[in-house]
């Protein structure tokens, strides 16, 4: 087995390979000077098994995906597993107005079209896998390593943002050892999220925030609000995907004690490692 790492997951690309005690390809990415993405798989793939692993996001990211593919598919592999550890676009799971494409769709055909089965992490809406139609898909879960990752740090409480996501806090928190429970969040939009407050037993305890996703920060900050509000001890925000838009992080360091993700986004917060659930799921086909 041969593993591609793109540029976005090269750090968990490398991760990847040791727990499936495959081959790394070597891989070359640069920028044309007009900013359009060069791309080259330096080996011989002719007949072998083939893993390609990029995040899909941001879209320059997308763009050397699609040309990783394509490079692989041309040199005549036994098979292409395609995993994607943040699948962009996967929260435009539904057209609005006439006219509007359905993102998450979109993303999901191209890709499997040059793929022959498909792997993502904790995605945003469990409907996007059936867009995934012609070929086997999975969607691996990051909830048992992000709970062993909180038991290290002594958390007493799991929180999610809101009831939708309450599920995954449990499972999160049956792994710590601890009570789940979620607050009850309402978006205004894009930026802009109101929590109704909640009467939680917190005073004196370390509390984790956990949520599929921070972007700008909104949902975290409101949150902590009300935990620092209600005498919390310490308040940790963790999520899969870092995905920090704008001035996420510092809007965050002020609002938490501490910050972390997964590396489904390889940045300074990547704190668990996604790779040996991914390399279970992939073995297990
Ligand atoms: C929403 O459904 C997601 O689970 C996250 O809560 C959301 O994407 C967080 O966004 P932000 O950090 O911008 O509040």
């Amino acid at each position: 087995m041969h593993v591609v790492g793109g540029s976005a997951s090269r750090t968990l690309a490398g991760e990847l390979t040791k727990s499936l005690e495959a081959v790394a390809s070597s891989v070359e990415v640069t920028r044309f000077p007009d900013d359009e993405c060069y791309v080259r798989v330096d080996d011989n793939l002719d007949g072998e098994e083939v893993v390609v692993v990029q995040t899909a996001w941001p879209d320059t990211n997308i763009i050397e995906l699609m040309l990783l593919l394509d490079a692989v598919r041309e040199m005549n592999p036994s098979s292409i597993t395609t995993v994607v550890p943040y699948l962009g676009y996967a929260r435009q799971d539904k057209k609005f107005k006439d006219g509007e494409p359905v993102s998450a769709r979109a993303l999901a055909r191209i890709i499997q079209s040059q793929s022959d089965k498909f792997f993502t992490v904790d995605v945003h809406a469990a409907s996007v896998m059936s867009w995934f139609d012609r070929i086997p898909a999975k969607n691996v879960s990051a909830h048992s390593e992000i709970g062993r990752f909180l038991k290290g740090r002594g958390v007493e409480l799991v929180l999610s943002p809101d009831e939708g996501r309450w599920e995954n806090a449990k499972e999160v928190a049956d792994v710590v050892g601890c009570q789940a429970d979620f607050l009850v969040k309402e978006r205004l939009d894009g930026e802009t999220v109101r929590m109704t407050p909640k009467s939680l037993d917190i005073a004196g305890i370390k509390v984790a925030i956990v949520d599929d996703i921070i972007s700008t920060g909104g949902t975290i900050a409101k949150a902590s609000e009300q935990l620092r509000g209600g005498g919390a001890a310490s308040i940790i925000a963790m999520c899969t995907h870092g995905v920090y838009a704008g001035n996420a992080i510092p809007r965050l360091k002020d609002a938490c004690d501490e910050v972390h993700s997964t590396d489904t986004i390889e940045n300074p917060t990547s704190s668990v490692s996604v790779a040996q659930e991914v390399a279970n799921a992939i073995r297990n086909g």
